[in-house]
């Protein structure tokens, strides 16, 4: 039997990336863990963003014996993964802002990067963009906003269009054409910031690549569809649990780790 994969993000982030894993593997169980008790955190300082995510995600790993793990949050991705690989034996696979294929389809040579303040700030970031698209114009905006106002959305309370508007005026004042949607609760908000934008703009996200990435790493079961579960660091509302519900997750746990 072939353990859990764990798909991990600080909040409902990830959901966006479970979507194309499990509809490529059914049949896998998925532990869905997320990190609410310090969400944003594109507002967290390094050191500790990195300390309490290895040791969450190795506690965890160890519990459920997790035969994958997706960290499925740019944020985190562009500061664990080398701490995780270091202390666990079974694949890691990180999340990437798809700035290469942007640049690769751009036509006006001017790309957006959407993402949380931490990302988009990064030397990571940087480089991805200086390998892949040094020929283009990247305009990055950071917001923490954005990832607040998705899970509000995902507690199935009302949300701001307005507030949405304002946070991508950069890109409807410019010529951008693409949009790298850098954080991974981003997608979730898809519908609501096509609305906001004003002129045609291709949205661009990496859930896909991971779900191929993943793919390549684990067959899928050959029996009855996989078993779903979900953990978080602080209790949370009846809407979530009803997203959570929509998603497939009614099996949920609140977890601590001990420092
Ligand atoms: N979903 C995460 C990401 O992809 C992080 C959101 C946050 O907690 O700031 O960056």
């Amino acid at each position: 039997m072939v353990g859990p994969i764990l798909i991990f993000d600080s909040g409902i982030g990830g959901l966006s990336v479970f979507e194309h894993i499990h509809s490529r593997l059914p049949n896998h169980d998925i532990y869905y863990l997320f990190d609410n008790a310090r969400l944003p955190y594109g507002d967290l300082e390094e050191q500790e963003l990195i300390r309490g995510c290895v040791a969450l995600i190795v506690n965890q790993v160890e519990k459920i014996k997790a035969s994958v793990v997706v960290v499925a949050c740019n944020s985190a991705s562009t500061l664990v993964l080398p701490e995780l690989r270091n202390q666990l034996s079974i694949p890691v696979v990180g999340v990437v802002p798809a700035i290469k294929p942007a640049a690769q389809i751009s036509k006006t040579r001017h790309i957006g990067l959407l993402a949380t303040p931490g990302t988009v700030t990064r030397q990571y970031t940087q480089d991805l963009i200086n390998s892949f698209a040094g020929d283009c114009e990247v305009t990055l905006i950071g917001s923490s906003e954005l990832v607040l106002i998705a899970e509000t959305k995902a507690k199935k309370q009302d949300i701001n269009l307005d507030q949405i508007a304002q946070i991508l005026s950069p890109i409807n004042d410019s010529n951008i054409d693409t949009l790298v949607l850098g954080c991974t609760h981003f997608p979730l908000l898809q519908q609501e910031i096509k609305r906001a934008l004003t002129h045609p703009v291709q949205l661009l996200d990496s859930g896909d690549a991971i779900a191929t990435r993943v793919m390549s790493l684990i067959k899928d079961n050959d029996i009855a569809k996989g078993k779903l579960k979900a953990g978080f660091t602080k209790g949370i509302d009846e809407g979530l649990k009803m997203t959570l519900a929509d998603y497939g997750f009614t099996q949920l746990e609140c977890i601590t780790v001990a420092n």
